[in-house]
């Protein structure tokens, strides 16, 4: 477990046969929650982290996130049950109070519920069906300690989906709350440095300080663009949030493009179809729900 975790802060004292096996160890024990997964809907931008790149990211994460009560805006990598499955098997050293994920996929939601229930992780981690179009519940507002988003990357619409998913988070948030905003960043490919720019223009104009461009570089299974590659915005929020905000629904503009060329924001949720348990093996059939 320490080697693990000094691998990834580039301190390593023990051999590289130990850390190797403890990473090993790690990916056989994130294959659990991979195996758990729903099938990826590439039409709304479910594409999922590579595996190596998912146990550097939790590791990243459960420092980051060590005693706090999380938010995950969207999480079809699966990343905050990664985060807590390494922890609790004691491939990590610390890990969150809480993390309440939201998505609009059921599949995913229920597929983390089952989870967490088989493997008596229900008072660390909650899923929960949720649309970015909709305005956030007022329970979840100005609550969280931290939040969480791998958003649609915004390759069409310069950034406005990672903004819909960032705006949410930054609801969510109390007054002196972390934020992790994943985007993609290749200096070579000018949209997503602009999309990197809107999305640190949003946190600087909400109160936040950024902290970090977390350091190394994600990989991903995009059929259409493998070599693109994410960071990782870390944020603290500077000054008090204003009393009495509410949070709105989410202007019709911003549908268009939302997960690509041509590909609007049209759904509400993806519901599970058959009640199926979830998991590569099942049924993977799924309803779309419209708006
Ligand atoms: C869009 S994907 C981004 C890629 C990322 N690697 C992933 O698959 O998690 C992130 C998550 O957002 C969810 N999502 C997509 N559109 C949404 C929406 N309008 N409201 C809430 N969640 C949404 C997807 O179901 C997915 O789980």
């Amino acid at each position: 477990m320490y080697s693990l975790c000094n691998w990834l802060t580039r301190d390593c004292p023990k051999t590289e046969r130990r850390m190797k096996s403890d990473f090993n160890e790690a990916i056989s024990t994130l294959s659990e929650v991979v195996q758990n997964r729903p099938k990826p809907i590439r039409e709304f931008d479910q594409i999922f982290m590579k595996n190596e790149d998912m146990v550097k990211q939790a590791a990243f994460l459960a420092q980051q996130f060590s005693g706090l009560k999380v938010v995950f805006v969207g999480d079809g990598d699966s990343m905050a049950l990664a985060v807590l499955h390494l922890w609790k098997r004691g491939l990590l050293p610390e890990g969150p109070a809480h993390l309440h994920v939201l998505d609009f996929d059921e599949r995913i939601v229920k597929a983390i519920n089952r989870f967490a229930e088989a493997r008596g992780y229900r008072k660390y981690i909650a899923a929960e069906l949720y649309n970015v179009a909709e305005p956030l519940p007022r329970r979840l507002i100005g609550r969280a300690e931290a939040f969480y988003t791998n958003p649609p990357w915004g390759a069409s619409n310069g950034g406005e989906s990672v903004i819909a998913f960032v705006q949410r988070g930054m609801e969510a948030l109390n007054s002196h709350g972390l934020a992790a905003v994943v985007v993609a960043n290749d200096p070579a490919i000018r949209w997503t440095q602009q999309v990197l720019q809107r999305a640190q223009r949003a946190l600087l104009g909400d109160g936040f300080v950024i902290t970090e461009l977390g350091g190394e570089r994600r990989h991903y299974h995009i059929d259409d663009n493998p070599n693109l590659q994410s960071c990782t915005i870390v944020a603290k929020r500077l000054r008090s949030r204003p009393t009495g905000i509410t949070s709105r629904k989410l202007d019709r503009e911003s549908f268009r493009n939302f997960y690509g060329r041509n590909r609007h924001l049209n759904f509400k949720y993806v519901l599970e179809r058959n009640g199926s348990s979830g998991g590569r093996g099942a049924a993977q059939e799924y309803e779309l729900k419209p708006f």
